[in-house]
């Protein structure tokens, strides 16, 4: 989501003035939890910088290794506690994008990923399609998206030839979701409309499953509050075969930003926040303002009962990851997103993790680190390479606030 916009040099509200009692742990710990600087004059804001100590001698203890227990203990809490311990991979840097974009999305059509829409900056929006093959690693075929189209926090899902696109933003800054609905046809390049949404809706989880497009959760028109409707319609070959949605079974928490997969018949929903940035009251250009996110990383399921089920939940909590899965050999793999935000500073803090969900015994685990933390990351994978593009990146290793929106395409030999 929007952090571009404090990217642009925006100070967050939020940031406050604390002060930490480090007690006896004494200098070691000094150099890694202070020093508050005002980088600002008119409203100050406040990093965290390391002193020239030397560390090795002092046994500190492991932050980045029990999320929740390194989160309990609020003195211990390094900028990078969020991060967990996972193996290294070695990637390699394909072709960037055209163009750099966040919020975007992006769906895979066996060799080629359809890359859509997005930020560029937090005043300008794409409203075109750039295509990447995965056999010659090459970007071609830009082509341009309906100008009714919403520009980021869309719902896509595809059958293999046909593209449902529902939902999402309408323009630049913190505008609000329009309800309308595409198809497109990938092999003619022809859009269709379908019918609207009964309501917009702010970055839903969207999916097909047993013949219908469903669509639910994701933020209401303010794009703050949780919706946790859902509604489906009777799909085939790009054609719809109802005349309105139906209203289903409400998801149990609501809230954009998650990743929603059908593997083997059964509709998963994974991560997502409630809450997002707002459009300040009043402003005409709808400028954005933060807001209030709480990030969770709950797993809810769907199969034969047609009954929301529990799941484990991810290893911490992730958010910005709705293009940023891919299915590989019943497992779903998940690369990058934001977690909560870090409970001193209140700063937004990136994913860095490739997460596995294996489908057969239901266990997460860290399968690998990205070359930087992430989010919303368009993924892709084909003959064995793990492909990422595009999204936001960090500030550094130790840094994990979020700043550059990048174009960048990634990929790495995956072994599972
Ligand atoms: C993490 O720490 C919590 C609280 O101390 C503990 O209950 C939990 O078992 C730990 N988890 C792991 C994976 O070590
Ligand atoms: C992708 O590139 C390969 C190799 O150049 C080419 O054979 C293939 O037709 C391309 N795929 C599409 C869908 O254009
Ligand atoms: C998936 O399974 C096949 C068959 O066991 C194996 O050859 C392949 O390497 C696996 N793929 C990954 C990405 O691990």
């Amino acid at each position: 989501m929007v952090r571009a916009a404090a990217a642009a040099g925006k100070h967050r509200k939020s940031a406050k003035f604390v002060f930490i009692c480090v007690g006896l742990l004494g200098a070691a710990l000094i150099a890694d939890l202070l020093w508050a600087t005002s980088s600002s004059s008119s409203q100050p804001s406040f990093t965290y910088k390391s002193l020239p100590l030397k560390l090795n001698s002092f046994p500190l203890p492991p932050l980045s290794s029990n999320y929740s227990a390194a989160k309990k203990d609020v003195r211990f809490l390094s900028k990078t506690f969020a991060d967990l311990p996972g193996p290294q991979l070695e990637w390699e840097k394909m072709a960037p994008a055209p163009v750099p974009r966040l919020d975007g999305a992006a769906i895979q059509i066996k060799d080629q990923l359809f890359v859509f829409a997005g930020y560029g900056t937090i005043d300008l929006v794409h409203s075109h399609v750039d295509i990447y093959n995965f056999t010659s690693n090459t970007w071609g075929g830009r082509f341009d998206m309906p100008k009714e189209m919403a520009h980021s926090h869309l719902g896509m899902v595809t059958d293999g030839r046909y593209i449902y696109i529902v939902t999402g933003q309408y323009g630049p800054q913190c505008r609000g979701p329009t309800a309308h609905t595409f198809v497109l046809d990938t092999k003619t390049k022809k859009w269709e409309d379908m019918p609207p949404l009964p309501v917009p809706r702010y970055a839903p989880a969207t999916q097909l499953w047993r013949g219908r497009l469903h669509v639910m959760g994701g933020s209401k028109e303010d794009r703050y509050t949780p919706g946790v409707d859902h509604w489906s319609i009777a799909v085939k070959d790009g054609k719809v075969l109802e005349k309105q949605w139906r209203t289903e079974m409400p998801i149990p928490r609501g809230g954009p930003h998650r990743a929603c997969v059908v593997v083997n018949d059964r509709l998963y929903t994974i991560g997502g926040q409630e809450g997002d940035f707002m459009a300040k009251p009043n402003s005409p250009i709808f400028k954005c303002s933060r807001r209030n996110e709480v990030v969770y990383g709950d797993v809810y399921m769907l199969d034969d009962e047609m009954k929301w089920k529990v799941l484990p939940s991810m290893p911490k909590p992730d958010s910005h990851i709705e293009f940023a899965w891919v299915v590989v050999n019943n497992s779903i793999i998940l690369a990058g997103g934001t977690t909560e935000k870090h409970p001193v500073t209140k700063k937004m803090v990136l994913v860095g993790e490739i997460f596995q969900f294996q489908l057969d015994t239901l266990k997460w685990s860290v399968v690998g680190k990205l070359p930087y933390r992430v989010k919303t990351t368009l993924a892709g994978f084909w003959d064995g390479w793990f492909y990422f593009t595009s999204g936001q990146r960090d500030r550094g290793p130790d840094d994990p606030t979020p700043k550059k929106v990048i174009g960048e395409m990634w990929r790495t030999k995956l072994s599972l």
